[in-house]
Formats: C-alpha cells, sequence, structure tokens
C-alpha cells in the first residue's frame, strides 16, 4: 500500500499531460478478467460501527503493471454497504489521503446533516462519525465523495461505491438476491490509461466543456470483465459511476431483458426491453434470463451527448473512444455454468405491488435552467473562456457557490421543477429525495417504465414532481446539481434549504 503523491492528484490535472501525442499512445487493455464482487460491508441490524476510510493505494487494474488509486477501505472504489430501513446505520468514516474528502450518499432520504454532501469535508486523519436513518424502500444506491470541485477528480480515481438499501417488511418480491450468485453489482466506469499505467484525468478544451471520458471500460474495477452465472433469472444492479459518459446497454444477441427497479426502487411491474440508456448516476435493476445457457455480450453504443454538431470533430480528437465493433463496445460478458442453479427460473409478474406514491397537488414552481455559457459572456466569449479554462458554468445564471443559498423548501411541500438544457443533455440531481418526472421534451413519462428517481436525463424540458420531507438547514442544505462531474465542479450546482 502507498500514499498517493501530490503529483499524481495535482500534476495529473494539468494541461501539461494533456497532449495529443500522449493521448494517441493511450493505452489499451485486454479485458476479460472475472468479474470482482465487492465486498459487502453489512450495517444490517445494527451492532457496532466500522470504520471506512478513505485511502490511497496501488491497484492491480492492468495485467502486470500497478496504477494510483484511492478507495474506501480498499484499493479503488469500495465494499457495497447493506443497510435496513426503519434502522439507524452507523459507521466511522476516515480518511487517509493527504486532502479532505466526503462520503455523499447519493439517493438516500435522509437529513442535509447526514448527507455528505460539500458541507461536511472530513479532513485528513479526521474520522467523521456517521449515522444514517434509513427510512426509503428497498432501493440501489451508491456513494461518493462530493467536495466542491474535486468531486470528478475523486471520483474518477475512485471514492465511489455502491449501496444497497433492503426492507425487511416489504413482502418477498420473487427476484434473484443471492448477492453475488444471482444478483450482481455492476458499477460502470470509463476510464483513460497511460502508458504508464496511470489513470489520466486530465480535462481541457472540450474534455472539460463536455465532460472528461475514457477509453476504457471498468466494471468493479475490471476492465471489461467476466462474469460467471448460473442458467436462470440474474439480477444486475447496474450504477453508471462515469464521471460523463452515458452508456447505451444492449446485448450482442439482442435478447430481452427486464427493468424490474429504478433509482428509487422497484417499479410496479417488470418492464421488457433490448436496450437501456444510464446517465451518470443513474442505476437500473434489470433481470436477464440466462436458462438457455447462451453465453452474452453485453455493449454500449457510443455517446453522442455533445454540444453542438460542430464540435463533435473536436470531442472525437481530444477524446480516445473505446474500441468499437459496429459502432458498438464491449462493456463485459458472461458465462452461463451449467453446474450451478439459481433460484429464480420465472419472473414474477408484480413487483413493487403499488404504482409511485400519490404526492398531491403542487403548491408551487420553480425553474432551473442549466447554463454552460452563463448570461454576459456570449456565446463566443463563453467558448473561449471556457477553453482556456476559467469559466464557470451555472444554473439560472449563478454559478455554485457554498456561502450562497439558492431555494428555500418547506418540508413536505410539492413542487413542479422545470428544468431546461440547452447546449446538451445534462443528468439533473437533487439531494434528499426522490422525485416524479412528469414530462420529458414536452412527452408525458409514463410512470410504470420511469419509476422514482434522483438523477434525471434532460434534454431541452422536464418537468419534474418534488416533495423534500427531511429536513436540511443553512450549514448543512442539501445541492441540486448536473452529474456531469465536470460540470458539477465548474459550478452547475446550486444549495436548497428544507425546514
Ligand atoms: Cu451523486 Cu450531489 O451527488
Ligand atoms: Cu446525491
Ligand atoms: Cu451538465
Amino acid at each position: 500500500m502507498m500514499r498517493i503523491s501530490r503529483r499524481h492528484f495535482i500534476g495529473g490535472t494539468t494541461a501539461a499531460l494533456f497532449t495529443p501525442a500522449l493521448i494517441g499512445r493511450a493505452f489499451a487493455a485486454t479485458g476479460g478478467a472475472p468479474l470482482p464482487i465487492p465486498d459487502v460491508l453489512d450495517l444490517r441490524g445494527g451492532g457496532g460501527a466500522p470504520t471506512l476510510d478513505a485511502i490511497a493505494a496501488r491497484s492491480r487494474i492492468l495485467e502486470g503493471r500497478d496504477t494510483v488509486t484511492v478507495g474506501y477501505g480498499q484499493g479503488f472504489l469500495g465494499p457495497v454497504i447493506r443497510v435496513n430501513r426503519h434502522e439507524t446505520a452507523r459507521l466511522n468514516l476516515g480518511n487517509k489521503i493527504k486532502e479532505p474528502v466526503s462520503v455523499h450518499w447519493h439517493g438516500m432520504h435522509i437529513e442535509g446533516a447526514q448527507d455528505g454532501g460539500p458541507h461536511s469535508p472530513i479532513a485528513p486523519n479526521e474520522v467523521f462519525e456517521s449515522a444514517l436513518d434509513i427510512d426509503q424502500p428497498a432501493a440501489t444506491l451508491w456513494y461518493h465523495s462530493h467536495i466542491h470541485q474535486r468531486t470528478a477528480t475523486h471520483v474518477w480515481f475512485g471514492l465511489a461505491g455502491m449501496l444497497i438499501v433492503d426492507d425487511p417488511t416489504a413482502p418477498a418480491n420473487g427476484l434473484p438476491h443471492d448477492y453475488g450468485k444471482d444478483d450482481l453489482p455492476l458499477v460502470v466506469q470509463d476510464r483513460i490509461f497511460d502508458r504508464g499505467g496511470q489513470m489520466l484525468y486530465a480535462p481541457q478544451g472540450p474534455t472539460r466543456m463536455m465532460g472528461y471520458r475514457g477509453s476504457e471500460i471498468l466494471v468493479n474495477g475490471a476492465i471489461r470483465p467476466q462474469a460467471s452465472v448460473p442458467p436462470s433469472m440474474v439480477r444486475l444492479r447496474v450504477l453508471n459511476g462515469s464521471n460523463a459518459r452515458i452508456f447505451h446497454f444492449g446485448f450482442e444477441d439482442g435478447r430481452t431483458f427486464h427493468q424490474v427497479a429504478s433509482d428509487g426502487g422497484l417499479l410496479p411491474t417488470p418492464v421488457p426491453m433490448k436496450s437501456l440508456t444510464l446517465a451518470p448516476a443513474e442505476r437500473a435493476e434489470i433481470v436477464v434470463d440466462f436458462s438457455d445457457g447462451a453465453n452474452a455480450r453485453l455493449l454500449s453504443a457510443p455517446d453522442n451527448n455533445t454540444m453542438m454538431g460542430g464540435m463533435m470533430g473536436m470531442m472525437r480528437g481530444a477524446s480516445p473512444e473505446p474500441v468499437a465493433d459496429g459502432g458498438l463496445f464491449e462493456v463485459m460478458t458472461f458465462a452461463v455454468d451449467q453446474t450451478r442453479s439459481g433460484s429464480v427460473i420465472t419472473l414474477p409478474k408484480m413487483l413493487a405491488g403499488a404504482p409511485v406514491p400519490s404526492f398531491g397537488e403542487p403548491v408551487r414552481k420553480r425553474q432551473f435552467s442549466l447554463d454552460m455559457m452563463p448570461s454576459g459572456m456570449g456565446m463566443g466569449g463563453g467558448m473561449r473562456g471556457m477553453m482556456g479554462g476559467g469559466h464557470a458554468m451555472a444554473i439560472n445564471g449563478a454559478s455554485m457557490d457554498m456561502a450562497v443559498i439558492n431555494q428555500e423548501l418547506r418540508l413536505g411541500e410539492v413542487e413542479i421543477w422545470q428544468v431546461s438544457a440547452n447546449e446538451m443533455a445534462h443528468p439533473f440531481h437533487v439531494h434528499g429525495t426522490s422525485f416524479q418526472v412528469l414530462s420529458l421534451n414536452g412527452q408525458a413519462v409514463d410512470q410504470t417504465r420511469m419509476g422514482m428517481k434522483d438523477v434525471v436525463l434532460v434534454d431541452g424540458t422536464a418537468e419534474l414532481l418534488v416533495q423534500v420531507d427531511r429536513k436540511a438547514d443553512a450549514d448543512h442544505p442539501f445541492m441540486f446539481h448536473c452529474h456531469i462531474l465536470e460540470h458539477e465542479d465548474l459550478g452547475m450546482m446550486g444549495q436548497f434549504t428544507v425546514s
């Protein structure tokens, strides 16, 4: 184990590293290692408060070479944390790296003081005693560092993990739930490695403007791994843990699979589909039928979320894309092991048994305009400023300011949030709650397919029904922001209180 050096955090973000020559020599890794199954940090049933330290390490991601990474309690990423509804989950969050980090509980319905956002930094060698009052439906969430202007760097180098909320009081729903066997966590991320085997993080110009994407696909920290699965129904809890890449998943053989949960938990019924789009920070639980014994390859279509037609070329030139095969690139593979047996052969017809909750009549409406080029700068000026690396992004013209509360909400009141994105699509995220999506681009949304969300990809205009029933004061406000982490760090974020 080694301490991360300043060179990797600070030097790694300098423009000097990001030259076309270096990108041209980006390292293409071979994949196919077994899918790592993260350890479980089980906080269910009370008991003590285990320690989870942010640490720096050398991790073996590539063959025959070490990569400097950070993680929570492990070299890269963190354990899968499991918590129970109606319990208080406790853990001691430590920090063994050389700069402040935090642990934000993304998707959790908890008070602002528990949320782990930018106002809850953990200084080096400090310990924060965290207590989380869990009360929300079973769901696949995640956690990650959330220090303002450092979130993108922290997540890129590994400060993120999955969290599963279980609800012991909910009736058994007939879904696969044998962790690591027929219920697999999949943290999907893109990264760039240089020839020295180090992860390269150097957003600049167009890759800073449109978000930083990588040419290698990692699942649970392994490059395009292979999962061994039983010949049965297999549940995949998929998290897009990328900084900026939008995935459009599908299987090479075109098989149908079923989505059973979105960000906030189970859908009313399984939704059949052949392709699934996941923007950064979104989760989906899908069930794939491997009972025919056929191996499968999970692919993704390229991410075309860029600013303008004319910018595409720049984007492509600046950022290496995963090696594609007929326009699609590989994410991972599944090998069916006939000697194993899974427990679920048929998919249940009903899941949560209830549609999305009724929120009641909205009492007000708020507007959120996601601005890549805030007013006053103008198109050309904004672009030049951004390329020069200096300028801010904003929401409603205001760039994130830790000292400014942008919105004040009343506890439990229902509101409509109208969110608009102009230059490109942005995954909009709200802390402390799950919301309903009423419409996207003027089209009504089918709630039975969408479910409860905490991130929604806004391309044009979205109308959200928002109700927050957890408090947040001005010392520990909640955030709303774009989850393209480069945009977030550039200031496309705001703060709100709930009282
Ligand atoms: Cu994933 Cu503000 O968070
Ligand atoms: Cu969050
Ligand atoms: Cu954005």
